[in-house]
């Protein structure tokens, strides 16, 4: 493992490289213990280049076997070579010349996961971002692009599959006993989307013709047996090929696509050419072991990594600070998928649920940073929710202000120039500026400041003169390293309803600019007038979040509802929902801890069952209505001295009211909403489950006993009906005979099957109040539990941490004394996934102080101690700064 050196990278050092890399010819001889890589590389001095500078590669962990150049060995004096760094001085000034560098690595003790790995008994490599120097010495930066020829040799019985990138040139024996396959990647590419698998595993194929009539012939690869549980990640595939044709006319370019699922992986899957590799939980699903979200997780995550083969690959990163260049375009494309595949609204509503879970506290904490980086310490911490998500909704914002039309004629000349180059953020947005002819560097600041904006919108009508007046200001909050911010471009989408439901065409507006229901907010403060309003209107705000930042406007819960009701964007009924709800939830938060009594609002009630009976709203938008916003959402409406006990106590109470209220529609919806016929996958049968299962939550509610759910538990069919009854048990009824035996009734029947071992993990690990950590601890010693696993540890110690607010944040600090050792531990084997646990301690200094003192005693326990990895040191030493 790398420890920590201290260094800092940073994005104004950046300069091209002294030799450029012409062509790259790998042979590994796989072995499990000692595999031998031999790489040769040709390269020659970049015109102008210093041409006294030495060649200095890439390396982690590794050790030189042999050096040559042109051929002859290399004397011990002509180079240095430490496991980081070979240096080769005195190379030819003009003319190309050829080094030839061996290294012998070890896969089996590759624990990190990062470079060439063993896991389940294949061979497989993950190389982003800075993995393939620990194969061998390279220039291992993603603005090095080289043409690839891969030889692979490995024992035949034990590898009849041996896969690199690009397109099979043909194999043979080799020896005894043993085998070859060449492969020949014909596109130029960064080192990072490098990939070798081998092994022996179980094979789904099919064929997708391409828009220009090629046909390309589509591989997914799984552990023998597995097969039957890959074809929906197939349709997915197909699904994704089509679909980039058709919106960005985006056409595959290799004769084979083929994606491997493999058991140990740190995320969740990996886009390199030609040859995607898959954590299994991505891939893998059948009605029987995978719900709902699964299901849609693979759809987004296989069009994901498909999606990068133009944004990503065909047009790579110039340098790791660019990181959302290929990240949030891509996120934005894949939502765009799941939003014409599924329900556009459904879908929104859940990017935003998860933007505000995850990002936004990122960007209001001691993590936060701008999409587009100026420094680091390790890369591997920079693949946030900042970079992805909120670099996504940049995107969107580009397509919002300058149209769909438009934006489609930017991304064009972006593919068109940048193809087969490695790019910045600057050259995106010029090719956006360039198609509109709209100066968007005001809008730049978006990638360049950290922060959610702050918009407090305050509106008064005047019937005399049938004006509507807006008053909008915007604050950006200091964030590390960042004291001052300039005022951003925000895109407000908005709509002025009337009293009927009806929108107002305004006659004209003053204050700032207006394009369709798009308002340009660009001053620190405006005052905006629209004018020709003939009634009261009430204002719907940010329709479909058409921009990430927190908005204060005081609206009454009167006009929330009437929003609620009339809006045309559905998206917005639900914001006006949650608008609704949050006062009420943190209210209750404070009357619980003040131990008095809570009451919901009665309007707040009317209009949550108004919804889930409206017959013409579909369900999986009424099950998105009626779940209120988590435990975690009213933290971070609170703000701070968060006491995650009484924010508990206080939504439970506004659970049971509602449900109590509620008990005729809810089950009669429970009785409604179940799907006829068998088992199917698709956006409206998912829709129906998710309308049911928070109907029976509301249910276990208003009945308070374990009943029901142990009745849907024993007649459920589909894993999505399963897991969501066992949750209900779990966490509603813990101590109820009911909740043990389904348990282990779970537990009995999916044992052999870890994907689904770690819902059953995950559940427990979520159960809500303080004896939640020993059973955590029991679980951990459990044999189904495995420490080395990165899908068990995250959905046991992740979960936990993540999403056990009164589990985790227990009182006496118990919670974080044990994730302080567990990182401790983690961190010897696989750092990255050490380091990401741990984040999920970044909102600490929001805690009542007790809570906060006993955080920040168990940070700094880790922070003390030795040998820590260059990513957990960076993480906690950020969060303590
Ligand atoms: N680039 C991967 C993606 O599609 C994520 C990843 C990063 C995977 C680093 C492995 C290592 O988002
Ligand atoms: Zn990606």
């Amino acid at each position: 493992m790398r420890t920590d050196t201290g260094q800092v990278i940073n994005l104004a050092d950046y300069r091209p490289t002294d030799f450029v890399l012409e062509r790259v010819d790998l042979t590994f001889e796989l072995d499990p213990t000692e595999t031998k890589v031999e790489a040769r590389l040709i390269f020659h001095r970049r015109e102008g280049a210093d041409t006294t500078a030495p060649l200095v590669l890439d390396g982690d962990e590794l050790s030189l076997y042999s050096l040559l150049l042109d051929q002859n060995e290399l004397p011990a004096e002509k180079y240095t070579v430490t496991p980081e760094t070979l240096t080769i001085p005195d190379l030819p000034a003009s003319v190309p010349f050829e080094i030839t560098v061996t290294t012998i690595i070890n896969p089996e003790a590759n624990t990190q996961l990062m470079g060439l790995y063993r896991t389940g008994g294949i061979y497989c490599t993950q190389c982003e971002a800075e993995g393939f120097r620990r194969i061998t010495y390279f220039p291992d930066r993603p603005d090095v692009l080289a043409v690839y020829t891969v030889n692979i040799i490995a024992d035949k019985e034990a590898n009849p599959l041996l896969l690199s990138n690009g397109n099979f040139l043909g194999g043979a024996g080799y020896g005894p006993g043993k085998h070859f396959a060449a492969w020949f990647d014909p596109h130029p590419k960064p080192s990072y989307l490098f990939a070798l698998v081998a092994g022996d595993l179980g094979v789904v194929e099919d064929t997708f013709v391409t828009m220009s009539g090629r046909e390309v012939a589509l591989k997914i690869y799984v552990e023998h047996g597995k097969e039957p549980r890959a074809a929906y990640a197939m349709d997915a595939l197909k699904r994704s090929m089509k679909w980039d044709e058709d919106v960005f006319g985006r056409e595959y370019d290799l004769d084979i696509f083929m994606v491997v699922a493999v058991s140990d992986f740190n995320m969740g899957a990996m886009e390199n050419k030609g040859l995607n590799v898959f954590n299994d939980k991505y891939v893998l699903a059948d009605p029987e072991t995978a719900t709902d979200t699964d299901y849609a997780n693979i759809e987004a995550i296989i069009a994901h990594e498909y999606f990068h083969n133009w944004t990503g690959n065909r047009i790579t990163c110039r340098d790791w600070f660019q990181l959302c260049l290929k990240e949030g375009l891509t996120v934005f494309r894949d939502h765009e998928f799941s939003a014409d595949m599924r329900s556009r609204a459904v879908r929104r509503i859940a990017e935003v649920r998860h933007l505000k879970a995850e990002q936004f506290p990122e960007d209001a904490g001691p993590l936060a940073h701008p999409v587009r980086p100026t420094k680091y310490r390790e890369i591997n911490n920079f693949y946030t929710t900042t970079v992805y998500e909120k670099g996504s909704e940049v995107t969107r914002m580009i397509a919002t202000l300058l149209g769909r039309e438009t934006f489609k004629k930017g991304m064009d000349l972006y593919f068109e120039r940048h193809d087969g180059q490695a790019a910045t953020v600057e050259d995106f947005v010029t090719c956006f500026e360039d198609a509109s002819g709209r100066d968007l560097s005001q809008f730049s600041l978006w990638y360049h400041q950290a922060g959610t904006p702050l918009v407090t919108a305050s509106g008064s009508y005047d019937p005399a003169n049938a004006t509507f007046t807006l008053s909008l200001e915007q604050m950006v909050p200091a964030t590390p390293g960042q004291a001052a911010k300039e005022p951003m471009h925000i895109p407000l989408r908005l709509g002025l309803i009337l009293d009927n439901g009806s929108e107002v065409e305004p006659t004209a507006v003053t204050g700032a600019e207006l394009t369709g229901d798009v308002l340009h907010l660009t001053d620190r403060a405006h005052t905006v007038t629209f004018e020709g309003v003939s009634s009261r209107p009430v204002l719907s705000l940010n329709r479909d979040f058409s921009a990430p930042i927190n908005l204060h406007f005081n609206q009454s819960p009167a006009d929330l509802a009437h929003v609620a009701r009339h809006e045309t964007d559905l998206f917005a009924r639900w914001q006006a929902l949650t608008d609704l709800a949050l006062p009420n939830l943190t209210q209750a938060a404070r009357d619980a801890r003040e131990g008095k009594p809570v009451t919901c609002d009665p309007v707040l009630i009317d209009a949550l069952l108004w919804a889930a009976a409206d017959h013409n709203l579909e369900p999986a938008f009424r099950a998105q209505a009626l779940t209120l916003p988590s435990e975690a959402d009213i933290a971070r409406e609170l703000g701070n001295n968060n006491d995650p006990d009484a924010i508990h106590a206080g939504r439970q109470a506004i659970l049971t009211q509602i449900a109590q209220a509620g008990v005729e529609t809810f089950a009669a919806l429970y009785e409604a909403m179940l799907p006829s016929g068998t088992f199917s996958p698709d956006a409206a049968s998912a829709g129906k489950r998710a309308l049911r299962n928070t109907a029976l939550t509301y249910l276990s509610y208003a009945e308070n006993t374990p009943d029901r759910a142990a009745a849907a538990f024993a007649a459920a069919d589909n894993m999505t009906d399963l897991s969501y009854a066992l949750t209900i048990l779990a966490h509603r009824f813990p101590e109820a005979p009911e909740t043990t035996k389904a348990l282990a009734d779970f537990e009995q029947r999916f044992r052999d099957n870890a994907l689904v071992i770690d819902k059953w993990l995950a559940i427990q690990a979520t159960i809500p109040g303080a004896a939640a950590l020993d059973r955590v601890k029991e679980l951990q010693r459990s044999p189904l539990f495995n420490a080395k696993n990165p899908n068990r540890v995250r959905a046991l110690v992740g979960t936990f941490a993540f999403s056990n607010p009164t589990g985790f944040s227990r009182a006496d600090g118990a919670g974080y004394a044990f994730l302080a050792n567990e990182i401790l531990d983690i961190d010897k084997r696989n750092p990255q996934l050490a380091a990401r646990i741990l984040t999920a301690m970044r909102s600490w200094r929001l805690l009542e102080p007790v809570r906060a003192d006993l955080a920040r005693e168990a940070l700094l326990q880790i922070e003390r101690a030795s040998g820590l990895s260059t990513d957990v040191r960076d993480i906690v030493e950020r969060m303590l700064k």
